[in-house]
């Protein structure tokens, strides 16, 4: 028989329940994580979103409520109305921050009834996330799940705090909107008053936070959802939000101070984490080169080494081949690694052609002396050099690419990753954060055969490089910069460009040609016409944030209801088939399925 809560008013949340409580009546309100019934006393431990404390049902102070108690199942709603008391010393839970208390009942009400639920709302409870998911609701109870989100509630906070002490508006842009390229497909949303036309879900708000730029607004922020329809991967959502701003009359190092501010405060509030401004740099040319990635992981070292030089006249085939074709050659060595097992050196090596190189040539300086495929075309002279240079030892592995410099970089950036996972290098708890700078301006799009821009279409070139943006595309850096943590790009942004002309000239260089120009962003080039200021700005990742502060390993873990790896929601199912009714009231019509 299910009772009201009328009358009685919550006094307490269950975990502030404690020794400065001894003697006073307290009215809780929450779930049954437990009850155990041993002989006389039944003893039910309430949970809300604070935690647990322990409730006592005693026969002989309070026959009927004790009766009562036996009704309860896990997951049932209760009310309780009680007493506080000291735990005998040898009941007193460590563990619990109640754990020196227990309140004895004079009143129950069950406010609801509940079903058994599909797994066991604990910590440690042994259950899939595909289960977990679909009752996101259950999962969000265990108080393991829910302080991550007390922790990204805590980021949201100090974000709008930190940028509205630092003159920041807060200003919300539309959903229902135009493309805006940042890399991805869009989302697209069919208009019913405008049959056959689409809205665009933005992939970020970087036209509108521009334009309002162009308004005057001088500083803004936005903490937003964004939309990217991409392949997705533990630290990649479909929807997204992000820590938006803008700011004119900057430059570069203005913005990066404001940034650095706010990641400053962010690690000292949620971490108590100090850390030492400015932060570090590297240049994109140095990332990739040393660490063959734009977003290094620097908790650990394992760089990459140009050898080149040194092999220039190697005679075994695999380095001479690539110093014919202009290649290099580049080595990364791995202390300790002479351990591995050859089949954990073969799956590197396969690892490694998976990765599109042609092969990843190891050389073991085990106490034996060298070993390896390569050692026998080595030179004493080239071998003494490699030493030097790579600072090498007895119990070390090199790890060779040879090959076109990109390859090598992309190849060699993985298995640097691999092999600090391997040999255990990565430690907890460490938080290195560095900005890379320099980028190129274009990257080239393979699959079609043109000048893609590598952040946005909206970047700045250096002044400097302005001269080969027709003549040599790639030779032109940006104004842009990353910030990046432990290896996720936490944040992005860049100087942008604030003339119409030199707008347009960048869109010739990504191959639009006047009319798709004017169709996709006609009305961004006009309002660049009527007076930009000089502007710039970033926008992090605040999942992204909250993942890494959380130490968790998937933005599932820090969203509420988050899409799985098929970008669908196990809770609601979504996304879902319509009626043929909605279909023809946008002018749709489907081709069937394939
Ligand atoms: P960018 O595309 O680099 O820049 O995005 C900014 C930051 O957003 C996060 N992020 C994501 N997080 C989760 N899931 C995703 N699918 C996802 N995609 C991006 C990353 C990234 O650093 N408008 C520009 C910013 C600017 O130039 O001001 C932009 O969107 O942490
Ligand atoms: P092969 O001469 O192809 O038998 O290769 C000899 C060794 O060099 C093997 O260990 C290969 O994995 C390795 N190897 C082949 N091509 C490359 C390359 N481009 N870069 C680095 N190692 C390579």
């Amino acid at each position: 028989m299910l009772e009201s809560m009328a009358g009685l008013k919550r006094s307490h949340y269950c975990a502030e329940v404690n020794e400065s409580f001894l003697g006073q009546e307290v009215t809780l309100m929450g779930w049954v994580q437990h009850r155990r019934d041993h002989g006389g006393l039944v003893f039910i431990d309430l949970r809300d979103r604070t935690g647990l404390v322990q409730t006592v049902f005693n026969p002989q102070e309070d026959p009927l409520t004790h009766e009562k108690s036996h009704d309860v199942r896990a997951e049932y709603v209760l009310a309780l109305r009680g007493r506080v008391r000291r735990r005998p010393d040898d009941m007193v839970n460590q563990k619990l921050a109640t754990g020196q208390v227990e309140v004895f009942i004079r009143e129950l009400r069950v406010l609801n009834v509940a079903q058994t639920p599909p797994f066991l709302i604990e910590d440690h409870a042994d259950v899939t996330e595909a289960v977990r998911l679909k009752r996101r609701y259950l999962d969000l109870r265990r108080p393991m799940v829910l302080k991550n989100f007390v922790l990204r509630h805590n980021l949201a906070r100090l974000t709008r705090d930190y940028f509205a002490e630092n003159g920041f508006l807060e200003v919300e842009t539309p959903v229902l909107t135009k493309s805006t390229p940042e890399g991805a497909r869009d989302f697209l949303v069919p208009s019913r008053l405008n049959p056959g036309d689409f809205y665009a879900l933005p992939q970020s708000p970087q036209l509108f936070k521009q334009l309002l730029m162009i308004s005057g607004l001088d500083r803004y922020c936005q903490i937003v959802k964004c939309f990217r329809d991409e392949d997705l991967r533990a630290d990649r959502q479909p929807e997204f939000t992000q820590v938006d701003l803008e700011m004119a009359f900057v430059s570069q190092e203005e913005i990066m101070a404001v940034l650095e501010g706010y990641v400053k405060r962010v690690f000292q509030e949620i971490l108590g984490v100090e850390l030492t401004l400015p932060l570090p740099r590297l240049t994109y040319a140095e990332a990739t080169t040393k660490y063959g990635i734009d977003r290094p992981d620097l908790r650990y070292d394992l760089e990459i080494v140009d050898v080149t030089e040194i092999l220039s006249h190697s005679h075994a085939q695999v380095f001479a081949e690539a110093i014919r074709s202009q290649g290099v050659i580049r080595v990364i060595r791995a202390p300790l690694a002479a351990r591995f097992s050859r089949k954990q050196l073969d799956d590197l090596v396969a690892l490694a052609i998976k990765l599109g190189a042609k092969g990843l040539a190891w050389i073991r300086l085990s106490a034996e002396g060298w070993q390896g495929p390569l050692v026998k075309f080595l030179t004493d002279a080239e071998k003494e050099a490699l030493t030097t240079t790579l600072n090498a030892d007895k119990g070390d592995v090199l790890f060779f690419g040879a090959d076109d410099p990109a390859i090598v970089a992309q190849v060699l950036g993985q298995i640097r990753v691999r092999l600090a996972q391997d040999l255990d290098l990565i430690p907890q708890g460490v938080y290195k954060l560095v900005w890379v700078t320099d980028f190129p301006l274009f990257e080239y799009d393979l699959e079609n055969k043109r000048w893609a821009a590598k952040h946005h279409p909206f970047t700045a070139p250096f002044d400097e490089d302005l001269p080969l943006l027709d003549k040599n595309p790639p030779a032109v850096r940006a104004q842009a910069y990353d910030l990046v943590l432990n290896g996720h790009e936490i944040g992005g942004g860049s100087i942008r460009v604030h003339q119409p002309e030199l707008q347009a000239q960048i869109f010739s260089v990504l191959g639009l040609d006047q009319e798709e120009v004017q169709e996709k962003f006609g009305f961004f080039l006009e309002a660049l016409s009527y007076g930009a200021p000089p502007h710039g700005g970033c926008a992090f990742g605040l999942d992204r944030l909250a993942m890494l502060l959380a130490g968790a390993s998937s933005l599932r873990d820090v969203i509420a209801f988050p899409k799985t790896q098929k970008a669908a929601c196990p809770l609601t199912e979504a996304p879902s088939p319509v009626r043929a009714r909605q279909l023809l009231e946008l002018g749709l019509s489907l081709i069937a399925k394939s």
